[in-house]
């Protein structure tokens, strides 16, 4: 459920997208949508959605199309980190099998789940463009690569240390 609150937000977001004159006219939506996502930490809720879709005067489901069409975008509550794991062939081989038993064991959770503190959502993708410093994962907007078990054991605990304060 969102607070009439956070839909107040929702408002101001949409109407900031609106007055940016950099923005081709098609590319609006996209943006609202991201910027609702950033602001709800990973995910956009159905009610947001909808103001959304009432601000822009477009259809419901031309919202929900572009929800569901691009794979960044959730509508299902996720941890404050999402956590995507390249799983195509070259990071397949240069160890990303071990980077992803090390996450799943850390975080106790597995593909398409959240840990149990809500920090982190895990997901699996197909190449991210990086190959040439394979494994590799995205945390949110950022990329790690030439990653081990250790690595990712720091990146995780560093995290969870910035979230301690
Ligand atoms: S295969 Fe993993 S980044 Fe390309």
């Amino acid at each position: 459920m969102v607070s009439d609150k956070e839909l107040e937000a929702v408002e101001q977001i949409v109407n900031g997208v609106i007055t940016d004159e950099s923005l081709a006219e098609g590319d609006v939506l996209i943006n609202c949508l991201h910027e609702i996502q950033n602001h709800f930490h990973n995910f956009v809720p159905l009610e947001a959605a909808e103001k959304v879709a009432e601000i822009l005067k477009v259809p419901e489901s031309s919202v929900y199309e572009v929800l569901t069409f691009y794979t960044m975008f959730s509508v299902e509550k996720r941890g404050k980190y999402v956590i995507r794991v390249c799983n195509s062939l070259p990071c397949h081989v240069t160890g990303g099998k071990e980077i992803i038993e090390t996450l799943k064991k850390e975080l106790g959770c597995d593909f398409s789940q959240t840990s149990k503190d809500g920090l982190f959502t895990l997901e699996e993708t197909g190449c991210l463009g990086l190959c040439g410093v394979s494994p590799v994962i995205m945390i949110n907007e950022e990329f790690y690569g030439n990653l081990t078990h250790d690595k990712v054991l720091d990146i995780i605990n560093n995290i969870r240390e910035e979230e301690r304060g």
